[in-house]
């Protein structure tokens, strides 16, 4: 083919281009031009039978050619795609289009609205891992050797030192083994037991745990009035606080913490199996022997701990009847969280 031939095949070919209006005639061209036997590819192929001396003008012809070709074609089959697309008339009466938004899980909820009003407290949040040794979640904790909870049909065990956490307390251990006093910490987290599943419980549920140590007295008046606050923030203005004595392991005193069911209001029904209070932390004065634990001189530290349920707080703010709601992921469920 000489220089002139070449110079008349590429303007025929991107009249062809031009004359052409739908894709499919524009993919036959793409495959005459530049397919694997097409004509461009083989003229390169030729490249090496023209005389040298015309090789560059021959050469710099085809890469031109080339350039503009596959630049035609591209335009134009945008324009042609373009083309196609149904052109039916717009409706603006129509509704628009409704789309399902998510929502925030309860738990997820609960455990953000908690860490804030602890963090205005003065709380930092703090983390740990679910799978926790021994020593931070019981021994460190002044757990007897053969206290009941150790038992295999309590805890799960992956081996004699290990296991997945039965309370976030193992958070505390943590926290005071890493840092001097003062701590002042929150740490919501899952926990398991082996609990069988029914309507109040679950082998994997949420916990926060508090702790405050410091070097300056705090007392069981400090803690009172904390849970309280957070009772108030949390639940409304409303609620009633209860502390009855009762025993921990890693606190002295130690007390359980109801708050007033919100679904009576404090008048008695099934949810508070009529009793008016809900059960929700259990707290305390950091025990002397936890402190030995972490290595805190206990004549030199006060400090007070708590833990409360997640689901728990998640079931009586938002009236949920079923802890089993809470673990389904039914959007029928969720979607009335909003
Ligand atoms: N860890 C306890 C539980 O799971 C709750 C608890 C009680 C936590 C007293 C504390 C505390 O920090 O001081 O039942």
């Amino acid at each position: 083919m000489t220089l002139q031939e070449l110079q008349q095949e590429h303007a025929a070919s991107l009249a062809a281009v031009a004359a052409a209006t739908e894709t499919a005639a524009l993919d036959a061209l793409r495959v005459k031009y530049l397919g694997r036997n097409g004509l461009i590819p083989g003229l390169v192929k030729q490249m090496k039978d023209v005389p040298p001396a015309d090789r560059p003008a021959f050469g710099k012809e085809l890469g031109a050619w080339r350039a503009a070709f596959e630049q035609a074609l591209a335009e134009k089959t945008t324009a042609a795609q373009a083309a196609a697309e149904p052109t039916a008339a717009f409706d603006v009466t129509l509704p628009g289009r409704w789309r399902a938004e998510g929502v925030i899980h309860p738990v997820s909820r609960v455990i953000e609205e908690a860490s804030d009003i602890f963090h205005r407290l003065g709380f930092t949040v703090a983390d740990g891992p679910d799978i926790e040794t021994k020593f931070n979640n019981f021994t460190a904790l002044n757990t007897a050797p053969h206290h009941p909870s150790m038992d295999p049909s309590d805890t799960f065990w992956f081996d004699p030192e290990l296991l997945l956490r039965t309370q976030t307390s193992s958070v505390q251990t943590r926290t005071m083994l890493a840092n001097p006093p003062p701590v002042r910490i929150v740490c919501p987290g899952r926990c398991y037991r082996r609990d069988t599943m029914d309507a109040t419980h679950s082998a994997n549920f949420h916990q926060i745990e508090g702790l405050y140590v410091d070097t300056k007295p705090v007392s069981l008046a400090d803690l009172k009035s904390i849970l309280a606050y957070f009772a108030r923030e949390m639940m409304g203005a409303g609620v009633g606080v209860r502390f009855r004595p009762h025993f921990f392991p890693f606190t002295e005193p130690s007390v359980e913490v109801d708050f007033t069911c919100h679904v009576c209001k404090g008048k008695g029904c099934r949810v508070c199996k009529n009793s008016g209070w809900i059960e929700i932390a259990g707290a305390g004065m950091v025990d002397p022997r936890v402190y030995e634990h972490v290595g805190y001189d206990p004549d030199q530290v006060y400090g007070y701990a708590f833990g409360m349920g997640i689901e728990r707080i998640a079931m009586i703010k938002y009236g949920i009847p079923d802890i089993r709601y809470l673990y389904e992921n039914d959007v029928r469920f969720l979607s009335q969280m909003r």
